[in-house]
């Protein structure tokens, strides 16, 4: 809480001099209480024990007893096992969650030091089906963008699509053997996989198709207007696919934040050049490569970044040497991130490397891999679709979103139409989401029908249907009364449910400092919880006193508040009826 550990800590520092302790030593033993039911913040005073030559306990009674005075207004104290522990007094607790029920950012600071910030996320590649990877990606980029754009900073989106390199000579000679306007064209039908198959198969096995798509390359490479018409077809193809699943998803991203590779092609030989001035250009079997260092091969000996390749073709990583030099020089960027799987971890990190040696980066930059992990399937595996092939997006989507209708049908029959259509959207999209956002980034997760469904546990159901209750005590309320009306907190109910409200901005913090939405999903899980026991022991309309009726409405209506603004920043609706 670290409202609450702002207001002690003046008191802490107090006493930690008066005990002959230095300053930010002991502000340092101050934090977050690992037992709930202990306090809200402890002190633990085993470290002192060897300046102060006394026991933890007796520090931790000493330091109780200077304390108590200090903070009488704020917190009660407690000690154990030679932990001070520190928790908020109800009255404190009064004021500080009336100040933020009536503040409309639930208590959330704007940065004090915004920043301009580059999100790399998305990115799929033209011809190619989406695959999960790329879902995450979206997913997780798209929370980000949201979260630090609510705390003031500055965000651009790219989405760094893969639409240039050899292999769109075969793909091209493939769009002109099948008719730009053909049935057959996989394209049309959105079967980019079968497209990219049938391409690469005839390449492998027709000698004179890959004569015609190497040549085709070179063509691409040197500008030819016809080639490059085509291209474009390909690209336009992939993006419209690609829009259609933004869509279904209702993520940010906007056809103006596509930054593909082939944007970057221009650049490419500056790269090369302004690696050479620094000098790190190195020769290895006719390539152009550089030696970042800190990575070894199989073999033990240092790998190499290859820059340029024995042919004269530029690699991925070149690419991505000039996206940070066009992020840093021409976007004015000072931190940039990127939403890419914990695979390509390497090659960030020697990108990252590269271009911190050839001074690509300033001293206020920042370089982030957002790192996340695979998602599983039943059998554990990565996820793949009875035929064994990538899952395709949309159809992932939609199945959410008709598995969401029937739960719908069991639970509130008397919702119909348009409506029952958006709330099924709502609760299909924002399942497939939260159950990607609310595990650990870093870390795999199964992929589950039935559990990600739920109107129980850690799931979006369960919160959107903890706001859509609030939001129906509100229609038996006919007066605005409770609208600014003091808090007060008479039983324990009341007081987890205000703890909660109060260190939701905690929650938004660390997400945005850590780039981990979860931190958000963990907070909403913990205040849709406190609620429903709130909810359970404590009568709202039907409360003893009307000042009581009106703190417990303004506890409800900023509950709701929390719930609609966190499941926004995670990119998830939060409908008033479900
Ligand atoms: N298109 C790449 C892929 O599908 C991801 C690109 C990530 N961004 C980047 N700047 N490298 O794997």
């Amino acid at each position: 809480m670290k409202i609450l550990y702002h207001s002690v800590l003046p008191s802490i520092t107090k006493a930690m001099l008066e005990l002959g302790v230095p300053v930010d030593e002991g502000e340092n033993l101050l934090g977050k209480s690992t037992v709930a039911d202990h306090g809200d913040l402890a002190i633990a005073c085993h470290s002192l024990s060897r300046t102060l030559k006394k026991s933890p306990a007796e520090i931790g009674e000493i330091l109780s007893s200077i304390l108590i005075p200090l903070l009488d207004e704020i917190a009660n104290i407690s000690t154990v096992n030679g932990f001070v522990n520190l928790k908020a007094k109800d009255s404190w607790l009064e004021e500080k969650c009336s100040e933020i029920c009536n503040d409309i950012r639930l208590g959330i600071p704007l940065s004090s030091n915004p920043r301009t910030v580059a999100i790399d996320y998305s990115s799929p590649n033209v011809a190619k089906e989406m695959h999960v990877g790329h879902l995450r990606s979206t997913v997780i980029g798209d929370s980000l963008t949201r979260i630090l754009e609510f705390l003031g900073n500055t965000v651009i989106r790219e989405n760094h699509i893969g639409d240039w390199g050899t292999p769109f000579g075969m793909l091209i000679e493939h769009l002109l053997d099948m008719g730009e306007d053909s049935d057959e064209n996989e394209l049309s039908v959105g079967d980019l996989d079968g497209f990219y198959k049938t391409a690469r198969n005839k390449f492998d096995s027709d000698e004179s198709f890959a004569d015609r798509s190497r040549a085709r390359v070179v063509l691409l490479q040197s500008g030819d207007e016809e080639t490059i018409r085509l291209w474009q077809v390909l690209v336009d193809e992939s993006t419209r696919y690609f829009n259609e699943v933004y869509q279904l998803l209702g993520v940010l991203l906007v056809d103006a934040d596509l930054m593909g590779e082939s944007a970057y092609h221009h650049l490419l030989p500056n790269v090369v050049s302004r690696l050479n001035e620094q000098g790190l250009l190195k020769n290895s079997d006719g390539a152009d490569v550089v030696f970042p260092g800190g990575h070894l091969n199989r073999d033990g000996e240092p790998l190499p970044l290859i820059v340029r390749k024995g042919d004269g073709g530029y690699n991925y990583a070149t690419t991505d040497l000039a996206c940070i030099i066009d992020r840093v020089e021409r976007l004015k960027v000072d931190d940039l991130l990127y939403v890419v799987g914990t695979p390509q971890s390497r090659h960030f990190e020697m990108v990252f490397s590269v271009a911190n040696q050839a001074g690509l980066l300033n001293d206020s930059n920042t370089t982030v891999h957002v790192n996340f992990g695979s998602v599983l399937g039943k059998d554990g595996k990565v996820l793949k679709s009875r035929s064994g092939s990538a899952v395709k997006l949309v159809d992932l989507l939609k199945e959410s979103v008709s598995r969401a209708n029937d739960v719908i049908g069991d639970k509130n029959p008397d919702l119909t139409g348009i409506e029952r259509e958006n709330i099924a959207k709502a609760i299909g999209i924002g399942a497939v989401k939260y159950a990607d956002l609310s595990t650990d980034r870093t870390r795999d997760y199964m992929f589950d029908w039935t559990r990600m469904l739920s109107f129980e546990g850690d799931t979006a159901p369960y919160l959107q249907y903890a706001h859509a209750r609030i939001k129906s005590i509100f229609e038996r309320v006919d007066s605005d009364d409770w609208k600014s009306s003091p808090i007060q907190i008479i039983n324990e109910y009341e007081s987890r449910l205000a703890r909660s409200i109060v260190s939701f901005s905690d929650a938004v913090e660390s997400a945005a400092t850590n780039l981990m939405p979860n931190r958000i999903c963990i907070h909403l899980h913990e205040i849709a919880s406190s609620f429903g026991s709130f909810y359970e022991n404590c009568p709202v309309l039907n409360a003893e006193e009307i000042s009581i009726k009106n703190s417990r409405l303004l506890l409800c209506d900023t509950t709701a508040r929390i719930l609609s603004t966190g499941l926004e920043l995670l990119g998830i609706d939060a409908p008033n009826r479900m």
